[in-house]
């Protein structure tokens, strides 16, 4: 995993928490870098994990809700990599949609050690949007993040919510506004 992917979470925790707590989750998490990351090193995906599941220990906040805070506070950090890439997309259903295809695609290109997840449209309407995540890692909670991200960087209101499935898991997004699709009475 990237080490953009560790050096703002440090900086998350440090700008919501306080640097102290950033102190005790390094010197309480069994890390082979001892906690010193670079943005363009490439890491262990299981210390982010570790970190995580500590701060869930000294905050008491439910690991997938650290995954989806992290996740909303990510997204606008890692559209600074190149603001053009994401430029040709008009909403969070436009951007999702074209994660896979297109800025994965681009990612790969900048970094090709990144560890990137996939996600395969199943159903697009004008309200909803139902993709697949499919990684070895288990991110999902922090796809559900960058979605929210995503849709605060739209100025959007929308719900999130993901199944587990065996082999991968169902993100659903829907518009917090709209109707939901009732069936034709007729
Ligand atoms: C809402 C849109 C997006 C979603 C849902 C998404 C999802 C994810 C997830 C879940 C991961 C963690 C790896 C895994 O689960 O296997 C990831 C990694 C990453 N993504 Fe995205 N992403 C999005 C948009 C972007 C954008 C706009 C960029 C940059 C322009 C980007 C760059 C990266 C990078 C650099 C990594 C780290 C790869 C690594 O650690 O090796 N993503 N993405």
């Amino acid at each position: 995993m990237k080490g953009i992917v560790f050096t703002n979470f440090f900086e998350m925790v440090e700008e919501k928490l306080g640097f102290e707590l950033v102190d005790q989750l390094i010197e309480g998490t069994e890390l082979a870098t001892g906690g010193a990351y670079t943005t363009i090193g490439t890491y262990d995906h299981t210390e982010l994990l570790a970190l995580v599941g500590n701060l869930h220990k000294l905050t008491d906040i439910p690991v997938n809700d650290l995954l989806v805070s992290y996740g909303q506070y990510l997204f606008p950090k890692l559209i600074l990599i190149d603001p053009d890439m994401i430029a040709p997309f008009g909403s969070s259903f436009d951007l999702v949609t074209a994660v896979d295809s297109i800025i994965h695609v681009e990612v790969k290109k900048l970094y090709p050690d990144a560890e990137l997840p996939e996600f395969r449209v199943v159903k697009h309407n004008k309200d909803e949007l139902q993709v697949t995540y499919t990684s070895c890692r288990p991110f999902a909670y922090l796809a559900n993040g960058l979605i929210l991200g995503c849709a605060e960087h739209y100025n959007e209101k929308i719900v999130v919510d993901i199944e587990n499935r065996e082999a991968d898991c169902l993100i659903s997004m829907s518009h917090l506004n709209s109707t939901p699709s009732q069936a034709s009475a007729d």
